[in-house]
């Protein structure tokens, strides 16, 4: 027998995307360079930078030569600021051992995937779901099982969670406030999801990433409902409330055996997070309630005046109950929700994601995000008027 090739990819990234996201990023700067304005609807960043207080507790951390590694898991003092905020904010209790400090959500996420799901495992997944999920679920060699997300809503969530899971499933991942869909699971669908996970023994991992962006009502972290905190790795990050992307600043919550798993990933993959921008992640901490509502209320009059202006033009929306996206039906544009973007691109400029790389149920819809200014807001809405004129 031929020996294979010793030049190749280990088998477990055969079915490893690459992000379809940073691919139209990628053409968006490209067109840009050519001198053409595009209205940017594409990206998730926040439309305002890194308050200032946290940008100086890294230059501070810097200049007192905090330069040196770290414990792996963070540092004590931001342990315990995570754990009093987990207790305060999110109803999780838990010791400064059972939170860890992660290179952004991203890390967290991977983190967990790897840490729970072997070879032949499923997980279960609403769709459509933020795109990197189904990579790192096939990374770790098992399948995402697809949930539709309005059919669960429909029908019931236990039912529809039952209805596609297998004897293979080991977790689920839950998502609230959703990525791209902006919507907000109730306290009485988490409970049913938890209600689920316990009566089939499965974990849970959780992704809180778009907490603090909530319109009305309050967050509900599924690790503080009873029996789900054993269960249960949440992961969070710093990116979306502090305007922190770049920092790559996160953390995850998790209850033994899982925290071991976390540790062991963090610790073979990135030794931890920066130093500096961990004590820039204490100060965060240290940001007042009042101060994140006031930037709700600014992403709440960005969405309020995106979706008028979407529905004005016939792509129906409904209001997104959370995070910084509308993700409306854009059929009018076109039935292919791949056609619809470079459509939009093409003749109006504005860079928007194809519905269908958040999994077959985004399919007919565009997701716009509304972390822009209110000036290229309303530029994009005009630019929609000439488009549909
Ligand atoms: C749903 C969701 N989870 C997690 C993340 C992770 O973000 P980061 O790695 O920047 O912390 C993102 C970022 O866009 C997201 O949309």
């Amino acid at each position: 027998m031929r020996r294979q090739s010793g030049i190749r990819l280990a088998k477990r990234l055969d079915e490893v995307g690459f992000s379809d996201i940073v691919q139209i990023r990628n053409k968006v700067m490209a067109l840009r360079a050519e001198g053409l304005h595009v209205h940017a609807l594409h990206g998730g960043e926040p439309f305002f930078e890194t308050p200032p207080d946290i940008k100086y507790a890294a230059i501070k951390a810097l200049v007192e030569n905090q330069t040196h590694y770290a414990p792996s898991s963070g540092v004590l003092p931001l342990r315990k600021a995570l754990a009093d905020k987990l207790a305060a904010k999110n109803g999780i209790h838990v010791t400064t051992d059972e939170v860890i400090a992660t290179v952004g959500g991203s890390q967290g996420l991977y983190a967990a995937f790897q840490g729970v799901l072997d070879p032949g495992d499923d997980a279960l997944v609403f769709s459509p779901y933020w795109t990197p999920i189904s990579d790192l679920v096939t990374g770790a060699q098992a399948r995402p099982l697809l949930v539709p997300t309005s059919t669960a809503r429909r029908n019931g969530i236990r039912n529809t969670l039952e209805q596609f899971s297998t004897p293979q499933t080991r977790a689920i991942y839950y998502n609230t406030p959703q990525n791209p869909s902006g919507l907000v699971f109730t306290r009485a669908e988490a409970q049913e999801v938890a209600a689920f996970a316990i009566e089939r023994d499965l974990v849970v991992i959780a992704d809180e990433a778009y907490e603090d962006l909530l319109y009305d009502g309050a967050h509900v972290s599924i690790a503080s409902l009873p029996g789900m905190a054993e269960r249960t790795i949440t992961a969070f990050t710093f990116s979306k409330t502090y305007a922190m992307t770049g920092w790559r600043a996160g953390y995850a919550v998790a209850k033994e055996p899982f925290m071991t798993a976390l540790r062991k990933i963090v610790l073979y993959s990135t030794n931890g997070v920066a130093t500096p921008v961990q004590y820039a992640m204490i100060q965060a901490l240290t940001t007042p309630e009042a101060e994140i509502a006031r930037l709700r209320e600014e992403y709440r009059q960005r969405r309020d005046l995106l979706v008028a202006g979407l529905n004005e033009v016939g792509l129906e929306c409904p209001s997104p109950a959370g995070a910084f996206y509308a993700f409306p039906n854009a059929e009018k544009v076109h039935k292919n929700s791949r056609t619809a973007a470079q459509i939009l691109l093409d003749k109006a400029h504005i860079a928007t994601i194809p519905g269908s790389v958040f999994g077959a149920q985004g399919e007919g819809h565009l997701r716009f995000g509304y972390a822009i200014t209110l000036k290229e807001i309303e530029d994009c809405v005009e630019a929609l008027r000439r488009f549909f004129a």
